[in-house]
């Protein structure tokens, strides 16, 4: 190809080299991923993120001058985009695993007529077909000079250049960025490292904030370190938003886990375009966990140290949109607790031989927060961490050059509002997208834990499973063992939320948090969740809880007043966790906390415990039916036999 041609004939051809990173200069694995994509999506230039300041600046210049962002002189750094408002979301029903054959990758369920839930399989023929409808000259421009050399006319400075030629000739190519990433601390013992390509700068500019890009991980690389290789495009369109390309009716989010690669088309919300995120840190990394015996999971890390000094980690899984980032950084209303923040959305957990326990890292550099309902009353830790270098994705704009959005203290005197569509909002409708986001570095955390980059990663004494659950389901319970706990994370269940496409506030089931981000087969994932008790003779594993901070009353009122006051409830794990019984009640779902044992001293209005904690009898025999129903329906053959065995012996405790 013509572009091909230039990357031998001139050496030089990548542009800007702020610190002569070529394509050239490149390992040559990464070249060769390079070169083919760059035959594929004919990118008008290439550029190597090196991962600097400069670069950065360069980046946010061409976001301005395109007008996919725009700048918030109330905060140090920091910009608002507004997507085009079909690219909001993460798509399941377009997201795939691509594998020879289809059982490794999803489950088959037990009828023709069932409809699969637990992900969506895609064979290697199709995804090829489907890369080929795609991709091919997809960063390309229709003007007949994308092939121009930016290098050569442009002293250094590509993106201005860029700017020139599209005033005069429109849409004249992409630039293809190449986005060295590690995901963990870069060469930590458990980090694992990542190539994304994409033709979207607000993707460079926000993979910059997510993971830890540039130099030190070419320097990996350079090493001969194996790599995840992830194709990004946003793709063409016809009338596509000049400031937010995305081609919405072909997007596709596609995955390899067989040759460790991610293809991404159509798409620049962060969800399906930051591919270190789901893609890589969950979806690839689940699989590539599952060969080298470890997990990879949609789970929070937080460190608590109680009053008497104590200090103990946990995880928990919750949905999309279920509280994750809030419990991660939360403030204690508890007098003489402190928490600490290690990560807010992902976890990879590791037999470690040293301490016999699970530890986990926090594979991302950032947060990637749901904005609506975030404030400095629920969680003023958040609010902190965005003060500056932040980028807000379809929030509400102020006139005072600040973000607004839905739960957030109302704007001074006199401040007008535009909404995410830019918009005067004037309250009839929303200000923000539900599923708004705020992208901020996780460094700038007040409370970001001393361990958080620890390359093993923090030791792990307990792990939480919850979700919005209206009606039944108690604030805290605990699994009386592994295999039980394993049992209670696959019969998760949760509110649908703006996360993702679903419509309405259906309760679906979300095993593990995970449905959306399995990379293999369910049934093996629950296998390979119960192998860790024989897996290490001598491993301590962490205690399993069920939490729930969104049981309603009558009148739909949330029982509980959740953030910062659950520490209340972490307070009671922790002394679960210390092996105090006389705390808990044994009921048929798990142990409960005994009357009285939850600390609600100093709330006003005190919360009717009694229906907070309480196990309604008839609801727990239909949520066991449809736990059974469910895996026996979707996963059919491959529900591993101890799981069966749990539902029976749960429903057998429920007909005493
Ligand atoms: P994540 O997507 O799982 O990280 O969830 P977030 O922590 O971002 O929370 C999602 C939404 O749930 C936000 O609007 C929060 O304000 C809200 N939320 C989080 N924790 C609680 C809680 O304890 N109680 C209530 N009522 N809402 C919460
Ligand atoms: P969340 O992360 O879990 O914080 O909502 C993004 C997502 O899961 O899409
Ligand atoms: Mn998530
Ligand atoms: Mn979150």
């Amino acid at each position: 190809s013509v572009v091909k041609a230039s990357l031998k004939n001139k050496p030089d051809y990548a542009a800007p080299r702020l610190r002569n990173l070529s394509v050239n200069n490149l390992p040559s694995a990464v070249r060769r991923f390079v070169e083919k994509s760059v035959d594929l999506c004919a990118p008008a230039d290439v550029h190597v993120m090196d991962g600097s300041e400069a670069e950065n600046r360069l980046i946010v210049e061409k976001l301005l001058a395109d007008g996919t962002i725009v700048k918030l002189p109330k905060y140090k750094n920091s910009y608002l985009t507004r997507t085009d408002p079909k690219d909001v979301a993460r798509v399941e029903s377009r997201t795939f695993i691509s594998t020879k054959n289809k059982c490794d990758a999803i489950p088959t369920p037990a009828s023709d007529k069932i409809k699969g839930t637990l992900g969506n399989w895609m064979s290697p023929e199709e995804l090829e077909r489907v890369v080929q409808d795609r991709f091919p000259k997809s960063m390309s421009g229709n003007s007949k000079i994308r092939y121009l050399d930016f290098t050569a006319s442009s002293a250094g400075n590509n993106f201005r250049h860029v700017r020139k030629i599209n005033a005069r000739n429109g849409f004249p190519g992409r630039t293809m960025f190449v986005i060295p990433f590690s995901m963990g601390p870069v060469g930590g013992p458990m980090s694992k490292i990542g190539v994304q390509l994409t033709d979207s700068p607000y993707v460079a500019a926000s993979m910059r904030i997510m993971t830890r890009i540039g130099e030190p991980v070419l320097d990996r690389l350079s090493k001969g370190e194996d790599f995840v290789r992830a194709l990004h495009s946003v793709g063409r369109r016809q009338n596509m938003l000049p400031s937010w390309p995305c081609d919405p009716e072909r997007t596709v989010i596609l995955h390899k886990p067989e040759s460790n690669e991610i293809i991404s088309y159509g798409s620049g919300y962060g969800g399906n375009s930051l591919l270190g995120k789901k893609c890589f840190a969950l979806r690839i990394g689940s699989t590539i966990a599952r060969r080298e015996g470890w997990l990879a999971e949609h789970m929070l890390i937080v460190g608590i140290t109680s009053p008497d000094g104590a200090k103990r980690y946990i995880c928990a899984a919750f949905p999309s949109a279920c509280g994750k980032t809030n419990l991660a950084m939360m403030q204690a209303a508890l007098p003489g607790y402190k928490v600490e923040c290690v990560g807010d959305d992902i976890a990879w957990l590791k037999y470690n031989p040293k301490t016999k326990m699970l530890h986990a890292i926090n594979p991302e550099a950032g947060f990637f927060g749901v904005a609506p309902g975030t404030n400095w009353k629920t969680n003023p830790n958040a609010m902190a961490t965005m003060e500056s270098n932040s980028m807000f994705t379809n929030v509400g704009q102020t006139s005072d050059g600040g973000v607004w959005w839905e739960g957030m203290e109302p704007p001074a005197e006199g401040v007008t509002i535009t909404d995410w569509l830019g918009k005067p909002y004037d309250g009839s409708s929303v200000a923000a997208h539900p599923n708004s986001r705020f992208t901020c570095p996780a460094s700038q955390c007040p409370i970001i834990d001393p361990l958080w980059e620890a390359g093993e990663g923090v030791p792990i004494s307990a792990i939480l499973f919850g979700g919005r659950r209206p009606e039944g389901v108690p604030l805290v319970y605990e699994a009386f063992n592994w295999e039980h706990g394993v049992m209670v994370g696959a019969g998760m269940r949760s509110e649908s939320t703006a996360a993702a496409e679903h419509q309405g506030k259906q309760i679906m089931h979300d095993p593990f948090a995970m449905r959306p981000f399995f990379g293999y087969n369910f049934g093996d994932y629950l296998a390979h969740w119960l192998s860790q008790e024989s897996r290490h003779g001598d491993i301590v594993l962490p205690k399993i809880f069920h939490v729930n901070w969104f049981r309603k009353d009558e009148q739909g009122k949330f029982l509980w007043p959740g953030f910062g006051e659950n520490i209340r409830v972490l307070d009671w794990i922790l002394r679960r966790i210390d092996g105090d019984c006389s705390i808990l009640e044994s009921t048929p779902i798990g142990y409960v906390p005994k009357e009285n044992s939850i600390n609600v001293e100093g709330l006003s209005p005190t919360p009717n415990m009694k229906e907070l904690l309480s196990v309604p009898k008839k609801f727990w025999q239909r949520e066991a039916e449809a736990i059974e129903t469910y895996l026996k329906e979707q996963v059919d053959k491959d529900v591993p036999e101890p799981i069966l065995e749990q539902i029976a012996k749960l429903k057998e405790r429920l007909s005493e």
